[in-house]
């Protein structure tokens, strides 16, 4: 079983070949992050623009590196939600059409489904890549981490899951990208902080941990708002100075600082909701999928918390890519989930677990 996976649901077009749902063939990834660095962010335009121009040029990239013609293909799966409508509509359009000429299945994919299953990959011949050596097994605790998302999920079985709880405002990773741009450090601000956090000291500045009626609920937007008014203090300015201004006035010491010490308390945030998941439903595997996910002190705080080893896949393989959604194509593939209408997959920006 051969799935071609098409991702493009905010600035990276991926494509990936993906053999059984866990050997990973391919991954072509072309990301237009360094025409969006000077905004400060993605811009949904550009974004799609870019898409246009990589998307045929990627997924010739993902079958040659797969040693793989069309003929070998037994499907195509693509994000279809969540993401910028400008964005997914190249990658559903282009798979939609794929499906049609080349006679292929196709299958939608919920992106923050999709990045739980880049845990599911198992074995490559593609050099740099270190992955798990055995999947993950139900029930499954995942904690998705990502630039939009922070969600804990409970997987009873494959298609079969709980959404315990969410952000009720700011992801943790548009957190990581607000409280940057605040200390003037570069798009992306998750790899940033990480960077300026590892000269820091974490318990300089004590930052509020927000706390949420929902169990699982997680809430960003507090610490990211206590960055602003403590950089707005340490430069002896109020609110209505402009915040751009704010990173001119902190000397590296305090940037690092505050880069350590927002870090610690996103990082104590999901771990606190992760190791309460744990106690009360006792999984068998817990997965740490999206973007942050690479982060390493992450990693290290949540091996030390949980009282289960947790094996976490490449980086490569958390941030966007095209392999997580081809690996979950096949297991929709292999057990029997339904096909999407190729002359009718819509997109569905705000699409939901
Ligand atoms: O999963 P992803 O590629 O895209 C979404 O689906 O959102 O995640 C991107 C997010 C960005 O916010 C980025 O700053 C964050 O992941 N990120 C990190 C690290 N690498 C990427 N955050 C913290 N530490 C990292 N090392
Ligand atoms: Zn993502």
């Amino acid at each position: 079983m051969k799935i071609l996976g098409i991702e493009t649901s905010c600035d990276e077009t991926a494509a990936a070949v993906v053999e059984d749902g866990q050997r990973l063939l391919s991954n072509a990834v072309l990301s237009s992050m360094d025409l969006h660095k000077v905004y400060g962010g993605v811009v949904p335009e550009i974004a799609a623009r870019s898409h246009v121009e990589a998307i045929s040029p990627v997924i010739e990239q993902a079958l040659t590196d797969a040693k793989c013609s069309w003929d070998d293909l037994d499907g195509i799966a693509v994000t279809y939600g969540a993401g910028l409508g400008g964005s997914l509509l190249i990658g559903v359009m282009t798979a939609r059409t794929l499906a049609i000429v080349k006679k292929k299945l196709l299958y939608g994919i919920n992106h923050v489904e999709g990045h739980v299953y880049a845990n599911f990959l198992t074995s490559t011949s593609l050099p740099g890549y270190h992955l798990p050596a055995e999947q993950p097994t139900f029930p499954l605790l995942a904690l998705i981490v990502s630039g939009g998302h922070s969600q804990l999920v409970l997987f009873r079985d494959h298609f079969d899951y709980t959404l315990l709880g969410q952000t009720r405002d700011d992801a943790i990773g548009e957190a990581f990208d607000k409280v940057a741009k605040i200390l003037g450090l570069p798009y992306p601000g998750g790899p940033s902080i990480a960077e300026a956090a590892k000269r820091g000291n974490p318990n300089k500045y004590q930052l509020p941990k927000a706390k949420m009626h929902g169990a699982y609920d997680f809430s960003f937007s507090g610490p990211k708002t206590a960055v602003l008014r403590l950089a707005q203090e340490l430069c002896g300015q109020d609110y209505a100075f402009p915040s751009f201004k704010l990173a001119g006035l902190l000397n590296e010491s305090q940037k690092q600082d505050i880069a350590a010490s927002f870090q610690r308390v996103a990082i104590e945030t999901v771990g606190d909701k992760a190791l309460q998941a744990y106690t009360e439903f006792q999984p068998a595997s817990v997965v740490i999928a999206g973007g942050v996910a690479a982060n390493q002190e992450l990693r290290r705080q949540l091996s030390q918390r949980l009282p289960l080893p947790i094996a976490y896949t490449d980086p490569k393989l958390c941030t966007d890519n095209g392999a997580m959604i081809a690996t979950l194509g096949c297991f929709k593939a292999t057990l029997g989930q339904p096909t999407a209408d190729p002359y009718s997959l819509e997109i569905a920006p705000n699409l939901s677990m």
